[in-house]
């Protein structure tokens, strides 16, 4: 790991209409204030943050954090529940992979109910709305660190 470590954190499909997008479900922070609580709580540590509505491209940045990042957060959102190209990709990694989520899918729609990401993650982090990715960031970091101790 980098002296400072550097956590990736990726953001899927429908993610740059939060605020706006089923604010019942999503809550009313926009990702830009998802962004900034995720740098606060990142502290030191270097955040990356970035979402994309293509599949493709979220595994380009998933194949650049295997190389670049001390952690990956990932909120795929809906590729979460159809996307082998994705876990595929992320099992190609050997950094800690935080799965992250706003809601919590395991209590919704039964097509929300399988996730392919949970398969390669380390930790998932479901439910808690905004606060998942602040939850997400310690426990990627904790998991980076404890990768280095070990
Ligand atoms: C989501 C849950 C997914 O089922 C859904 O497709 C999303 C967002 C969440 O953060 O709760 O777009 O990943």
């Amino acid at each position: 790991m980098p002296e400072t470590p550097v956590l990736y954190v990726l953001n899927g499909p429908n993610l740059n209409l939060l605020g706006e997008r089923e604010p019942d479900i999503y809550g009313h922070d926009t990702l830009a204030d998802i962004q900034a609580r995720c740098e606060r709580a990142a502290g030191d540590a270097t955040v990356v943050f970035r979402q994309t509505n293509h599949e493709g491209v979220l595994i380009d940045w998933v194949q650049e954090a295997r190389t670049e990042a001390s952690a990956l957060i990932i909120n795929p959102a809906a590729y979460t529940h159809t996307s082998i190209a994705l876990l595929d990709a992320l099992k190609a990694l050997s950094i800690p992979i935080v799965e992250c989520h706003l809601s919590d899918p395991s209590r919704r729609e039964a097509f929300r109910h399988h996730s392919y990401v949970a398969l390669a993650a380390t930790k998932t982090i479901a439910g808690h709305g905004a606060r998942s990715y602040e939850l997400a960031v310690q426990a990627a970091l904790e998991l980076a660190q404890e990768r280095v101790v070990a």
